[in-house]
């Protein structure tokens, strides 16, 4: 983005008659001397630096998918020039989002190309989702390439709105030995993309294929390399999909994006609150709710703790799945040191319904309060939500934007919630009763009594 942005505004001149243009020429048309045009430096003196107030400032327009989830993630849509690596499992469904988002995109503008190269699929192969997912838009235009110059090529002669390329994994760049998919070959494939992005301008979408831990010779190299990192991730045996940025040049990374698998494609959540609910128990022990908060959306989350006397008299088994297993064993001194509930010799494991990740502080209190509840076999009343985090001392401190994660829990028909004391004192007609605590013990008290 930078260069091209720069591109745009510097000015050039030919040293021989004067001649100003906003490109380089070979020949100046003023005069016809060749090679005398030369960039010029806008403030002769400032050495090759440029006063803040003076750099051009960016046009902050951003490119819509079609696809608010999606957006959303990207911060707004697609910047120019940016790259942007959607990396997920194989089959998680990284190619039907990428080419319903193109579709859309090329949908909107009929007077520009929307370039979806795939190196995986053939073209008829690709037709054939397109029809599944009604992505048939005459703008969309596919190659299938195994050569990135090959691709780079048509992209300069087509000069598209979006660039796509499904996957890094199955370009190579002819004359390195390697094969592609290899570690130099994803590295330098990246490399041509990222280089052509920036030079044109033109916003940039990569597939790249993720194993279960995460690495072989793809993404997690390429991190660094690209503006955005959007991982896709779910359990193939469930129906939703969560896109969530990892890293985002343009935007935040908390804002997630939730999508629901379905025959005829991918269908946004637009309450994903009550899609990670649904399949709530109802009556047993062990299973609480917090509202997180991804960004600027509140999000209503189950966390469930299961605590089972250790089997074998061996080092007792700690899981925890979405949530920071160091936070849970925090959590689990607290609770043995403040309410005297003995974990040391139970397993635990902790587990985040739907997928999701508990990344604040704010959930401390809903997952000790899922570990109370399994250790007691107490169920938690079902319509009560739980925020706070959990010092050390086992106090109850205060959690940020209430107000929003007080309205989302009351429209999904939550009646109770239990918050920090220092939350509750500051709240004036909230939507649902507020039970202020101040201390984990208080806490345990207005819960599991
Ligand atoms: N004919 C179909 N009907 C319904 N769903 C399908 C069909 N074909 C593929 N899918 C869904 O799409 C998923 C594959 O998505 P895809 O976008 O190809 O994944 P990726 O590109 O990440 O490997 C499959 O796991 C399946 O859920
Ligand atoms: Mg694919």
């Amino acid at each position: 983005m930078a260069k091209a942005a720069r591109a745009a505004k510097v000015e050039h001149m030919c040293t021989g008659c004067g001649f100003r243009t906003s490109r380089w020429l070979g020949r100046c048309p003023g005069c016809g001397e060749w090679a005398s045009i030369v960039e010029e430096c806008a403030a002769p003196g400032a050495a090759d630096a440029v006063a803040i107030d003076r750099v051009p400032p960016e046009s902050g327009e951003r490119l819509s998918t079609g696809i608010g989830e999606f957006d959303r993630v990207l911060g707004g849509g697609l910047v120019p020039g940016a790259v942007v690596l959607l990396a997920g499992e194989p089959g998680i469904g990284k190619s039907t989002l990428l080419l319903t988002a193109l579709d859309r995109l090329a949908r909107q503008a009929p007077d520009r190309a929307v370039l979806y190269v795939s190196g995986e699929e053939s073209l008829a192969q690709i037709r054939m989702r397109g029809e599944r997912l009604s992505a048939l838009s005459p703008g969309l235009l596919l190659r299938s390439d195994s050569s990135v110059a090959d691709a780079l090529a048509a992209a300069d002669r087509l000069g598209p709105l979006v660039l796509a390329v499904d996957s890094v994994q199955t370009l190579h760049v002819a004359g390195l030995d390697s094969s592609a998919g290899s570690v130099t070959q994803v590295r330098d494939v990246a490399a041509r993309l990222i280089e052509w992005a920036k030079r044109t301008g033109t916003p940039t979408l990569l597939v790249g294929h993720v194993t279960k831990d995460g690495g072989i010779a793809g993404p997690r190299m390429l991190e660094h390399l690209v503006d955005a990192v959007l991982s896709f991730e779910g359990d193939r045996s469930h129906a939703y999909r969560i896109l969530r940025a990892c890293k985002n040049r343009f935007g935040s990374t908390n804002e997630i994006g939730v999508f629901e698998m379905k025959g005829k494609g991918l269908e946004e959540v637009c309450n994903p609150s009550a899609l990670f609910l649904a399949e709530r128990p109802r009556g047993s022990s062990g299973s609480a709710v917090v509202a997180v908060m991804n960004g600027t959306r509140p999000l209503l989350v189950e966390v469930q703790a299961l605590v089972a006397d250790a089997a074998g008299g061996g080092s007792a088994r700690r899981t925890a799945i979405g949530v920071d297993s160091g936070r849970v064993a925090l959590l689990t001194a607290v609770l043995e040191r403040k309410q005297g509930i003995v974990l040391s010799d139970q397993d635990i494991y902790v587990n985040v319904a739907g997928g999701a990740t508990l990344e604040e502080p704010a959930a401390d209190l809903a997952v000790a309060a899922a570990l109370a509840s399994s250790f007691r076999d107490v169920p938690l009343d079902p319509r009560t939500v739980i925020l706070g985090e959990v010092g050390l001392a086992g106090e109850v401190r205060g959690v940020t934007q209430i107000e929003q994660r007080l309205g989302e829990a009351a429209q999904l028909g939550f009646v109770r919630c239990i918050l920090p004391e220092s939350n509750a004192r500051r709240i004036t007609g909230a939507p649902l009763e507020l039970c202020g605590v101040g201390t984990l013990g208080a806490a345990m008290e207005a819960l599991l009594t």
